[in-house]
């Protein structure tokens, strides 16, 4: 007797049977584990869900919202991503559940790049002792105070010159606004700022913006890793590793080995000084501590492209509204002459006063929400949250923008109307929702300083200048590009001198 029936060898058979055990073999590795957060049906293999994605998923992540809930998740590559959704939903993890959801995800190019040491990209005790250390000398160092405002306004006055050397020609000022915002960050990290036609300055600057740049390439590897073993570079990996080392070696590093060199006591106050006298400190007194030299290269580095990139991409922003709204444009320098005038610059005393100019950043800061999806958060270990079961190193994105531009809190989310931040008693009024900057233990570390900066900057550009698009009728389009913040396309602008 046969033990096979030999119509089962048949090539029809064979391939029907092939398919469906492929078939069965992918479900069962492609469906969600039951307890995960629902989501969009079933991942392909390798890829999961990233074919359904953009390269902005905004618009993807409301449409499951509506039909999975606040609580949703998806794979991106082999990797599960859960999607927080709505202020209640994002407030219980990132601030009642602060403890568990205040971890980042190991991802292939943030691990090598951070060494999971400094500011951003670490956790546990590393990330605490750092973050602690680093506000402790900020507020030292005077963010949010007046010592640190001069120097800003110091700043603005060069910035304001070069723009005037453009008398009032197209020109796109993206380049100009970070070089001057990272002066202030350098100011306060390294004690010096740099002219801004200083060749290796602008080689940092271009660098990072290089790697930026990038950012997709690497975020494929980051959900696929196995794409970074393909021969070549195809992802740029490889240069942005490459990128990362040479800012670090000679800027960062020289940076704090010559700090170094030079330290006492007594030296000049800048952030490196401070942390190297708070490292000595807790090492002479044989505590332990997660503070190292290397911690200080790379939370300094930290500091630098978050405090560069986040607050300028907004003063683009601001200037792009300016031109498609110049009715705001114009109600906001109306409100400048009258608090200030134009005889001498504006200084931080003067913002309780300038209440529409407050508005209007505000409106920015929801409208050009920069950070859209903040910066990824994960959990040590398994949790229980919102009846999911959410695994341990699953990655976490809380999804600012489904609070930024919610409907039901703001009743107009997509109109551009800095009105809906002043209160009947013509008081700025601060919503719940308005959370550009996150919230609970991994809020922005920056936000006062990149509070500070808006209104110096957005102020004194008002007083100094009218913005018009660079021909009458042609106004840039208000769209954006997502990369590491979601910033406006490149534009031109006109900055005319006020008479
Ligand atoms: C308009 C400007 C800015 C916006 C909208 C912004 C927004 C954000 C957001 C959404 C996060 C992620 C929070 C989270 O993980 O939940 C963040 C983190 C951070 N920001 Fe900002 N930021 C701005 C300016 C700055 C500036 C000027 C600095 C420089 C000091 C800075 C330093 C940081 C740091 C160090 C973190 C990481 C904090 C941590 O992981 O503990 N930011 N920011």
């Amino acid at each position: 007797m046969a033990i096979l029936d030999s119509s089962l060898l048949d090539p029809t058979t064979l391939l029907v049977g092939g398919v469906l055990s492929l078939s069965m073999l992918w479900w069962l590795s492609t469906r969600r584990p039951s307890g995960l957060p629902p989501g969009p049906g079933p991942a392909l293999p390798v890829i999961g869900h990233l074919h359904l994605l953009s390269s902005d998923p905004r618009a993807t992540f409301r449409a499951w919202r509506r039909q999975y809930g606040d609580v949703f998740s998806l794979y991106m590559g082999g990797r599960l991503v859960v999607v927080l959704n709505g202020l209640p939903v994002i407030k219980e993890a990132l601030v009642k559940m602060a403890d568990v959801f205040s971890h980042r995800p190991h991802m292939f190019t943030s691990d090598r790049i951070s060494e999971s040491k400094g500011l951003v990209f670490s956790s546990g005790s590393v990330w605490k002792e750092n973050r602690k250390t680093a506000l402790e000398i900020l507020r030292e160092l005077g963010m949010g105070k007046n010592v640190l405002a001069e120097n800003i306004k110091e700043e603005i006055t060069h910035y304001i010159r070069a723009i005037e050397e453009h008398k009032g020609a197209p020109l796109d000022l993206s380049e100009l606004t970070t070089v001057s915002i990272s002066n202030n960050i350098c100011g306060i990290i390294f004690g010096k700022r740099f002219e801004y036609d200083d060749p290796l300055f602008l080689e940092y600057l271009n660098t990072v913006n290089q790697n930026l740049k990038f950012l997709n390439g690497t975020a494929a590897v980051n959900f696929l890793p196995f794409l970074d073993k393909l021969p070549g570079d195809l992802f740029n990996v490889k240069k942005v590793l490459n990128n990362v080392k040479f800012v670090e070696d000679s800027l960062l590093l020289s940076q704090v080995e010559g700090h170094q060199k030079v330290h006492s006591e007594h030296a000049e106050p800048d952030f490196i000084h401070s942390y190297l006298r708070q490292l000595n400190k807790q090492r002479d007194s044989g505590k332990d501590t997660s503070l190292s030299e290397r911690d200080l290269v790379k939370t300094t580095g930290d500091l630098f492209l978050a405090g560069t990139e986040t607050t300028s991409t907004t003063i683009a922003w601001a200037l792009l509204f300016f031109l498609h709204h110049p009715e705001v444009q114009d109600k906001c320098y109306k409100e400048l002459c009258d608090v200030i005038g134009t005889g001498r610059l504006p200084s931080m005393q003067d913002k309780p006063e300038m209440t529409y100019l407050e508005a209007t950043t505000m409106e920015v800061l929801r409208k050009g929400e920069i950070a859209p999806f903040a910066v990824q958060h994960s959990t040590p270990h398994d949790v229980t949250f919102q009846g999911y079961v959410i695994p341990q190193d699953a990655v976490i994105l809380p999804n600012l923008d489904s609070v930024l531009l919610d409907k039901e809190t703001w009743g107009d989310p997509d109109n551009f109307r800095p009105e809906r931040f002043i209160g009947l008693d013509g008081k700025i009024v601060k919503p719940e929702g308005f959370i550009p900057f996150s919230i609970g233990r991994r809020v922005c570390l920056g936000e006062s300083l990149a509070r500070m900066e808006l209104f110096l900057y957005l102020s004194t550009l008002i007083q100094r200048f009218r913005f018009l698009p660079p021909e009458q009728e042609t106004l840039p389009p208000l769209e954006g590009v997502m990369g590491i913040t979601y910033c406006p396309k490149s534009y031109k602008i006109r900055a005319i001198p006020r008479e």
